[in-house]
Order: structure tokens, then C-alpha cells, then sequence
């Protein structure tokens, strides 16, 4: 028998969606809101609850008695597993990788205690060891032992983990149809890409004309373009939907800076101004890189004053206590955030046009978005096995890696061909059986970038960030504010090329 709904309550939901006034002043924003997804509650919240709400009902509809994850030591993916762990008495086992040069904070603090709080076992590996495979050898052992593993791979995003963020864009679209005016784009750190994965393929679903931006925490925009697209594509085709254009899915690389968790000005800027503006806590590796590409689009002018843009705090919190070093220089690197990225990597399509000009918008587009928010309910029953009974059963029951490619092709050839090829998706749960993430060069917390940020010594405060300046500045000279550049282009007018810019 198919399970009739493999979801379970782990998030406080709805999580709110804030106006941020103070911060949008500072940064020339009328219409900035903050979807706080900090505020998931579980085990200090964020993102992955969401997720997990998926992977662990799938995990208990198999029969699963012990969930493994990984990521790097600081992860708060694994930290949230091990809380609903936790919540649901099932056993957590987590494979955590660390760097070459390890800080004792890095090692010990923020989502490290929590781990151990929450009663989660820790295998603790070395990169560039394969987390992977650190966690196959794990669950041969668990299974020898009589235990029933289900692995979730990293960042919990694959076909299972993206239906969480499918449900926050019904739950974000019902929130925007109550705002007085119309939200044009929505941004969001990009990890492991199955948080934007699920939004895309949500507001997709839901023909929402919102722009999503993920802004990447590491690695190039390209294959992280291509991981959130391969996610989404899959999702979508699950669910039955119309092909995913691949224009839906944008991430910028902008503000990566030298790679996962090495620090940036700009992140520093952008989390001491969040901090100083709203009483709002950013991290130092998601959330604060994302919040400084939002604040360079607004600068650098290609959101406008009037746009309504809605921020997605992923959460990362306990993460502050593990990088002691930055204490010191949150909300000191202005000057040198001012320089950082003068022209985007990308060039950008116009935002979309809300569905009518404000202050009409306040009238026609909430009319509209409720509309398109009570349609969500198909969707909403698609995921919990109402509408699409066959692929839902397959994805509850069934997900080896082969036949979660296999739901994915056959749903959509009942829609149309997808561009990309669902196989890529990373496997989630099953017996035990571990295929490497399909994306494993660019996929979050990867191995090299843990030891930069975590060896920067403590008492040598800017060691690290002249290096990141300077990454972000043509010359290499010294940070100045220099002008914003112009990318904001109407809708209607043709896209200058960037050497034109
Ligand atoms: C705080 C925070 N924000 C954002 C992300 C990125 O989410 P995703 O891996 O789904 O891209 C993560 C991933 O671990 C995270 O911990």
C-alpha cells in the first residue's frame, strides 16, 4: 500500500514574512521583506527542516530505524537532521568533515555542540576524505549490525528533500497576496541547490511571476545554475507540471568570494548591517553572503527603489559562535565592502513586470496571487498523494536511485522532455545503497573550503579578508567606494551586452 502522505510536522509553519524598514532604508529598499525560515524552530531552526518534514517521513514509511547524513563540521543541515532525529526517536549518525588547519571554535562550538546536545553520533573525517563514502562504509556497518540506515545526501537536496521548498512557495505566495504591493524577485543563498530547487519549481507550478536569484555560497554560477535547474526539473516533473524553462533558474557567483566559508567584506557588511538595522542574526558562510549579494543588486541599481524583494533567511545562526575570529571586524569592512563587485558576471534580464503598475498593483496583483494561491492546493495535493497516486508512491516507497530517475523520466514524458537529465538527481534514503551526489565538486560545504575560514587566527583579524578585497576588485587596489554600475534594465528594452555596460 502506498503511504497516503509521507510528510511529517517538524517546522513551526508558517514562518513569517517580515517587512525589514530599517534595513530597506539603509539600502534604498521601500519593499524589502524578510522570509524568516530561521524560525523553523526545531533544534534552533532553519532551511532544512522544510526538507526534512520529506526525508525523514520517507525515512519512517520505509522502515528506517537510523537517518545518516553529512556535511562539513559546521553544518546546519546535520544539525537539523539530528534535532528531528531527535523529535522523531530515530538514531542520527552524521559524517562531518573538517579541514586541514581545524580552529578549536570551528571544532568545538556552535552547531558542533548542538550535535552532540541533540544525541547524535559523529563520525569525524578528514578532507578530502569522501564524505560519501565515509557514510556507505557506516551504513554497511549499521546493516551488518541489524539496523535499518537511511542515507540523505548533502544538504537533504534531492527529488524527496526539494518538495519542502515547493510547499513555502505555496506558503510564500499566500503571504505576498496580502502585501499592499507586488513582489518582483525573491532572494536566496545557494548551497547544495535544493532549496531553490523547490522554490523555483513551486512558483513554476504556480505560475507565479516572481524572479528567483540564488546567490552561491561557493563555486562557479554555471554548474550551480545547472544543479538547481537538474533538481527542479525532476521536481517539477514529478509533479506533473509544464516544463521548467531554464531561464527559471539564476544563480550569481558574485559574492562567493574565495570559496565556502571563507569570509568576504561584504558578508561582513551585510550581516553587522542586519544586525544593527533589524535585530536580525545572519551567518557568516549563507546567509550573510546572500543578504551582500541582495544589498549589490540594490547598489548597483539592478533593483530599483519601488521593487518589492523578498530576502529568505535560511537560518545558520549557531554558525556565528564557530568563527570567533570575525567578532572584531563585523560592520568594520564598509569601506572595502564598498568595492567589492562593480559589474555582475551575469547579465540579467529584466525583472517581471507585476501583473499591473502600483498602486494598482496593490488592488489587481493581491486579487490575482490569491487566485494563483488557492490553485496551490493541487499542487499541495499532488505531494501528499492525492492527485498524482502512482509517482507519489513511487517516490514514497521506492526511491533507489534507478527508479527515482525512472519517476522522474516517466513523469516527464507524460509532460514534455526535459532539457536536462533527471538521473542526475542525488539519490535520497533507500537501504543504505550510496550514490555520489550527482554534484560533488559544487555541492554545499565542500571538502577544501572548511580550512580557510576556519584557520584564520584568532588574533590576527584580517587575515583573510584584504586577500578576499582584493579578489573582488579588478586592480587589486585599495577598497574605495567607487560608482554603482547600472544594470537594472525596463522590460521592453533590448539587453546591452556586458561589454557595453
Ligand atoms: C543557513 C543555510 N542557508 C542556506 C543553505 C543552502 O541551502 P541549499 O543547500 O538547499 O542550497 C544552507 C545549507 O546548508 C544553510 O545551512
Amino acid at each position: 500500500m502506498p503511504q497516503a502522505d509521507i510528510r511529517v510536522a517538524l517546522a513551526q509553519l508558517p514562518t513569517p514574512l517580515e517587512a525589514a524598514p530599517r534595513l530597506g532604508q539603509a539600502l534604498g529598499a521601500r519593499h524589502l521583506y524578510i522570509k524568516r525560515d530561521d524560525q523553523t524552530g526545531l533544534g534552533l531552526g532553519g532551511n532544512k527542516l522544510r526538507k526534512l518534514e520529506f526525508l525523514l517521513g520517507d525515512a519512517r514509511a520505509r522502515g528506517a530505524d537510523t537517518i545518516l547524513t553529512v556535511g562539513a563540521m559546521q553544518s546546519n543541515h546535520a544539525r537539523q537532521t539530528a534535532a528531528a532525529c531527535a523529535r522523531l526517536g530515530l538514531d542520527c549518525e552524521l559524517v562531518l568533515r573538517y579541514g586541514a588547519r581545524p580552529a578549536a571554535a570551528y571544532m568545538e562550538s556552535g552547531n558542533v555542540i548542538l550535535n552532540r546536545l541533540f544525541g547524535a553520533r559523529i563520525t569525524q573525517i578528514a578532507a578530502p576524505a569522501s564524505r560519501e563514502e565515509a557514510m556507505a562504509e557506516r551504513a554497511e556497518i549499521l546493516r551488518a549490525e541489524g539496523r535499518k540506515p537511511y542515507l540523505i545526501p548533502v544538504g537533504g537536496s534531492c527529488l524527496v528533500g526539494n518538495f519542502g521548498y515547493v510547499m513555502c512557495a505555496e506558503e510564500l505566495l499566500q503571504q505576498i497576496a496580502t502585501l499592499p504591493h507586488a513582489i518582483r524577485a525573491v532572494v536566496l543563498a545557494n548551497g547544495s541547490g535544493g532549496t531553490q530547487a523547490g522554490l523555483v519549481a513551486g512558483l513554476h507550478m504556480l505560475d507565479a511571476r516572481i524572479r528567483v536569484l540564488g546567490i552561491a555560497v561557493e563555486g562557479r554560477r554555471r554548474e550551480q545554475e545547472d544543479t538547481v535547474f537538474e533538481l527542479a526539473s525532476a521536481t517539477v516533473a514529478a509533479l506533473r507540471g509544464r516544463r521548467l524553462p531554464r531561464a527559471a533558474v539564476t544563480v550569481l557567483d558574485d559574492w562567493a568570494g574565495p570559496g565556502y566559508a571563507k569570509p568576504t567584506p561584504q558578508m561582513l557588511e551585510a550581516v553587522a548591517l542586519a544586525a544593527r538595522h533589524e535585530g536580525m542574526v545572519l551567518d557568516p558562510v549563507y546567509t550573510g553572503k546572500a543578504m551582500a549579494g541582495l544589498i549589490g543588486l540594490f547598489r548597483q541599481g539592478y533593483f530599483g527603489a519601488g521593487d518589492g524583494v523578498v530576502f529568505v533567511h535560511t537560518g545558520g545562526a549557531p554558525g556565528v559562535f564557530a568563527y570567533p575570529e570575525l567578532y572584531p571586524l563585523y560592520g568594520e569592512a564598509r569601506e572595502l565592502a564598498a568595492a567589492g563587485p562593480q559589474q555582475l558576471s551575469l547579465e540579467l534580464d529584466p525583472l517581471p513586470e507585476p501583473a499591473a503598475t502600483e498602486p494598482e498593483a496593490a488592488l489587481a496583483g493581491s486579487a490575482e496571487d490569491v487566485a494563483a494561491a488557492a490553485e496551490v492546493s493541487a499542487v499541495q495535493a499532488d505531494i501528499a498523494l492525492e492527485a498524482e497516486p502512482a509517482v507519489q508512491a513511487e517516490i514514497a516507497l521506492e526511491a533507489e536511485p534507478a527508479v527515482q530517475a525512472e519517476i522522474a523520466r516517466d513523469a516527464a514524458s507524460a509532460t514534455e522532455p526535459l532539457a536536462a537529465s533527471p538521473a542526475a538527481q542525488p539519490a535520497c534514503g533507500g537501504d543504505g545503497t550510496v550514490v555520489e551526489a550527482a554534484h560533488p565538486a559544487h555541492c554545499s560545504e565542500s571538502a577544501d573550503a572548511e580550512p580557510q575560514a576556519a584557520a584564520a587566527p584568532a588574533d590576527v583579524p584580517g587575515d583573510g579578508l584584504e586577500d578576499a578585497a582584493l579578489a573582488e576588485t579588478a586592480d587589486g587596489a585599495p577598497a574605495k567606494r567607487a560608482p554603482r554600475a547600472r544594470h537594472r534594465r525596463r522590460p521592453g528594452r533590448t539587453p546591452r551586452s556586458k561589454a557595453a555596460q
